[in-house]
């Protein structure tokens, strides 16, 4: 079947869809980016990634290329030419292309926009959930701005990279002060013996996960203790149960840290509640 993406205003095939050689998206990592999952043709938790989408590229002082609603037309589009009612949308916007010159170009330039998706099989994510999956620990070697969504992601390459070369599924970056930070595109989860739910605070040294936000939200309604600090891997091979959340693995137990399991190894029973709560309501 023919693909399709859409690049600066137009929709074309997916093979021949590029940008400039001089795209400072390509040339510097100058760009931004979001990810929807797409639930039986709607986005998911839309508005969150909205408004985070806005925030990113006001941090870098990239005009908005697009209103909401313009993307929410193309977006809409998109998936119908690409007949994709499960899965994900990627949208990028970089500052534009230019003469390669590090500081930000003297006149205004337009953003380039970039936009594609793809089918996900949900199903195999919930098997993955039942199951749960390994994790290893890697240190953090980003920079002091994760809170903002840049396609940045080299250390988030090397760290996943690890993560399959040991045969885990994602990698849990610590900080120098052995604090884990966040997956390299996940954000981490533990509950603790004494039951309480702990995940990072929401400090510039994670991305703001909009899952995580919606699970801290059904995470309140299910009447859990809810603590937000940073936690060390020894915590977490301490635990009750461990887990990550992405716009695109939802909820996923974590059941090894570094080959080692936590609790009995199997997914604890929050992360199962949570889960649900959350696709429920999605
Ligand atoms: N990753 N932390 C990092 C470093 C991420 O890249 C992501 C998302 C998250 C979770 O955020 P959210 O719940 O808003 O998806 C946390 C996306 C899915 C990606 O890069 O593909």
């Amino acid at each position: 079947m023919m693909r399709f993406a859409y690049v600066n205003g137009r929709f074309c095939a997916h093979p021949d869809a590029a940008i400039h050689v001089e795209d400072r998206g390509f040339q510097f990592a100058d760009a931004v980016y979001e990810v929807w999952s797409v639930r039986d043709g709607r986005l998911m938790d839309a508005d969150g990634h909205f408004q985070r989408l806005s925030r990113s590229l006001a941090e870098l002082r990239i005009p908005e290329p697009r209103s909401r609603p313009a993307l929410e037309r193309i977006i809409r589009e998109l998936l119908r030419r690409n007949r994709v009612s499960n899965g994900l949308v990627y949208l990028q916007i970089s500052r534009g292309q230019a003469r390669r010159d590090h500081a930000f170009p003297k006149q205004a330039i337009t953003p380039t926009i970039v936009l594609t998706c793809k089918r996900l099989d949900f199903a195999a994510a919930d098997r993955r959930a039942e199951t749960g999956i390994g994790v290893i620990t890697v240190p953090d070697q980003r920079w002091a701005r994760c809170d903002i969504k840049t396609v940045n992601l080299l250390p988030n390459v090397l760290a996943k990279q690890a993560a399959y070369e040991a045969g885990a599924a994602e990698a849990w970056q610590v900080d120098a002060d052995g604090y884990v930070t966040e997956g390299s595109s996940t954000n981490a989860w533990i509950v603790t013996k004494a039951g309480k739910l702990l995940t990072r605070q929401a400090d510039n040294g994670i991305l703001h996960g909009i899952t995580r936000a919606r699970i801290l939200d059904c995470a309140q309604r299910l009447g859990l203790e809810i603590e937000e600090r940073a936690f060390t891997p020894a915590e977490a091979l301490d635990a009750r149960e461990a887990f990550l959340t992405s716009a695109t693995s939802f909820v996923t137990p974590v059941v090894s840290i570094d080959g080692k399991t936590v609790a009995n190894g199997a997914p604890g029973s929050l992360a199962r509640a949570l889960r649900e709560t959350y696709l429920a309501e999605a």
